[in-house]
């Protein structure tokens, strides 16, 4: 059973209840509101064998759908879309409508970010009804603008890497404001570390996953002083938290 923590009330949380716990906030004119996705394992585990699949069961796939059907676009690391095999989002026909309805494209594209633009041109990303973005730097080689031109848009986002203000601008100007980023861990901790980032939604599965797994934050970011979070919301089903977090000290 789904509930909330603490629970006002004992019935199951069902869809419409789940729109509505992570209903996003409109963002300020021209601005992005940025929310992560993470599921962990209880001892801070993102990945186990390379892919997040072991760590989500029923309830975190059921938050993971919602949070992309919220959202006018996906932000991703281009090292998660080569390890997991990232394909389109599905929508389904009533979430269509409403999504429509709501002066939506039907849905979401997915957006990669990524300096070399090493992605195949026949993955079954490129297959997405909704043309799937390629945010990437000036340093990209040609050969693979031109090869990825055919299925994608290259939006060149900095001169040696991708700044993330400049990309979540590129996506604002393309009416897509409300950003969902599945990470990885790199792409986040640049989000994070510029302080793009407004929310933080973490899974944390009732598993341990082992030593030696790569946490939510990596890579060579500086990370600034600690962030603090402030609790929005627990979720919980068949032992499994789902957290809201929004970023920023309370008050
Ligand atoms: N548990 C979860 O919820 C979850 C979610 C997502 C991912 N994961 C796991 O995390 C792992 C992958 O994460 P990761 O941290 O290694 O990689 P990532 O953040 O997904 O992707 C890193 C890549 O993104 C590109 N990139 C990131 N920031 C960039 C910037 N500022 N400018 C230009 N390019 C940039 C680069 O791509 P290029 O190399 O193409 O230049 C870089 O190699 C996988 O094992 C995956 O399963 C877990």
């Amino acid at each position: 059973m789904r509930r909330l923590l603490p629970d006002p009330d004992p019935a199951a949380l069902d869809q419409a209840g789940l729109d509505a716990a992570y209903a996003v906030p409109t963002p300020p004119e021209g601005a992005c509101h940025v929310r992560a996705n993470f599921v962990i394992s209880a001892d801070g585990g993102a990945e186990v064998g390379g892919r997040s699949g072991a760590l989500g069961g029923p309830g975190d796939r059921a938050v993971f759908r919602t949070l992309r059907w919220l959202a006018d676009v996906v932000l991703v690391g281009a090292q998660t879309v080569r390890a997991e095999d990232y394909g389109p989002v599905v929508v389904p026909p009533p979430r269509r409508e409403q999504r429509v309805g709501a002066g939506l494209p039907p849905v979401p594209p997915i957006a990669v970010v990524t300096n070399s633009l090493d992605l195949d041109p026949g993955a079954r990303l490129f297959t997405a009804e909704a043309r799937p973005l390629l945010l990437t730097s000036a340093r990209a080689p040609a050969d693979r603008v031109a090869a990825l031109s055919a299925v994608a848009d290259v939006v060149v986002c900095g001169d040696y890497r991708v700044e993330p203000g400049r990309a979540l601008a590129e996506l604002a100007a393309r009416g897509l404001r409300r950003v969902l980023t599945e990470g990885g861990p790199r792409l986040f901790t640049d989000l994070a570390q510029a302080g793009l980032l407004d929310e933080l939604c973490l899974t944390l599965a009732p598993l341990l996953a082992g030593p030696g797994r790569l946490g939510i934050v990596s890579g060579p970011t500086p990370w600034p002083a600690q962030l603090p979070l402030r609790l929005v919301h627990a979720l919980e089903e068949d032992g499994a938290l789902f957290l809201r977090y929004r970023v920023g000290a309370a008050g």
